[in-house]
């Protein structure tokens, strides 16, 4: 049985579909934590009330990034995971964090990597003209928003669209494809190799046109 932690900051939409597809598909994984660095993130209060573990681990109550890595490892190994899972978590994690997790550490990004990683994705996306939006699963690497692309999934842009109408049809997605790519790895049909290139034993599409 795989040992599954997920770090969120907000709503935690993701964490809810992948915690569903985890019990409704039979998964050989189970959600052990969920972990905030927002105490007040929603998602929290609804991990407990399915009897996840959960913390938080306030950002602002440490003296810079390295020392909220720690804390935030520190909490991360009490649970033993082989999958550590970003589901809408804003913060930007220190080399050594992510080295520590190297190849157990994914991500979801609301873009179509490697075009517009970091904030405001959809408000750059309209901006650019982009007739087509997107999100992408990908492996975690120093670099932000940069790692080996598992999953990604294309939505038209449509005519009047807002950042808001965007970001909406981008997450319908979202919560297709991470609870797909997490399901792939605790199944072990992916991994990241140790040159840095994601190897796969899979018989299904890596893509998602919605
Ligand atoms: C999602 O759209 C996710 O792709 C995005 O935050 C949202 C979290 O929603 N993540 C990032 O922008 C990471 N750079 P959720 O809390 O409902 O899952």
């Amino acid at each position: 049985m795989k040992r599954i932690v997920i770090l969120i900051s907000g709503r935690g939409s993701n964490m809810e579909a992948i915690h569903r597809a985890c019990a409704e598909e039979g998964w050989p994984a189970a959600v052990v934590a969920v972990i905030s660095n927002r105490p007040t993130a929603g998602g929290l209060a609804w991990a407990a009330e399915r009897g996840i573990a959960t913390a938080s681990i306030d950002h602002r109550a440490h003296a810079d990034r390295a020392a909220f890595d720690a804390a935030l490892a520190a909490e991360i190994d009490a649970h033993q995971p082989d999958l550590v899972v970003l589901a809408g978590f804003m913060r930007i994690l220190t080399p050594g964090f992510v080295a520590r997790y190297a190849g157990r550490l994914l991500n979801i990004h609301p873009s179509l990597l490697p075009s517009f990683g970091g904030l405001h994705t959809h408000e750059r996306a309209l901006q650019t003209g982009c007739k087509v939006a997107g999100a992408t699963v990908h492996f975690v690497t120093a670099e932000l928003d940069h790692g080996p692309i598992v999953l990604q999934a294309v939505v038209p842009v449509l005519a009047g669209d807002t950042a808001e109408t965007l970001s909406a049809r981008v997450l319908v997605c979202e919560h297709q494809i991470y609870p797909r790519a997490v399901r792939w790895f605790v199944e072990d049909q992916l991994l990241l190799g140790d040159d840095g290139v994601v190897r796969h034993t899979l018989n299904a599409p890596q893509w998602l046109f919605h």
